[in-house]
């Protein structure tokens, strides 16, 4: 290869890798694009009332994730979390908790002791099925172990009469 193929194999190469720095640029001002357009898709967010705070950046769609990512998740309506229980959700490896009227927590669903998903709520206490740990719903604490860590919160609001995962 003389000189003259080098240099011009170097500044093809150079042209190349430009190139693709530029598609990125444009990818990541698409995914901006689409944030914004997401946005302007819900535009009666917060007129439902209820235990609604002000948010800047309004209510998703229940269950379209790939618009709330930054805004909060909408899981389910408060009313189906009973007092002095919870719901669990797999895919999103969440636990929500009542443990009082009208106050609700959040724990991630990821068992402190070995990784396994906790499988109840009842009478307060979260347990995992896989070796007996015993979880407080009010504050992740443990109650029981093998665990001896307790459940990290996940942080969780109502708004509209449905609850968060923000
Ligand atoms: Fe939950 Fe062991 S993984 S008790």
């Amino acid at each position: 290869m003389t000189d003259n193929q080098e240099a011009s194999g170097t500044a093809q190469r150079r042209a190349v890798l430009a190139g693709a720095g530029m598609v990125g640029v444009v990818a990541a001002l698409a995914g901006c694009g689409n944030a914004v357009s997401s946005k302007q898709q819900h535009p009666a967010a917060e007129s439902t009332g209820g235990h609604a705070t002000s948010s800047p950046t309004g209510t998703p769609d229940r269950g379209d994730a790939s618009s709330s990512v930054g805004i909060g998740q909408d899981l389910v309506s408060a009313s189906e979390i009973p007092v002095g229980g919870g719901k669990i959700f797999g895919k999103q490896q969440v636990v929500v908790t009542q443990p009082t009227p009208g106050e609700f927590r959040g724990f991630s669903a990821v068992c402190s002791h070995t990784g396994c998903i906790v499988s109840t709520v009842e009478g307060g206490v979260i347990k995992c099925p896989c070796h007996g740990s015993l979880f407080s719903a009010d504050d992740g604490s443990v109650k029981a172990g093998p665990a001896v860590k307790p459940l990290p919160r996940r942080t969780v609001t109502v708004r509209g009469g449905n609850v968060y995962l923000m």
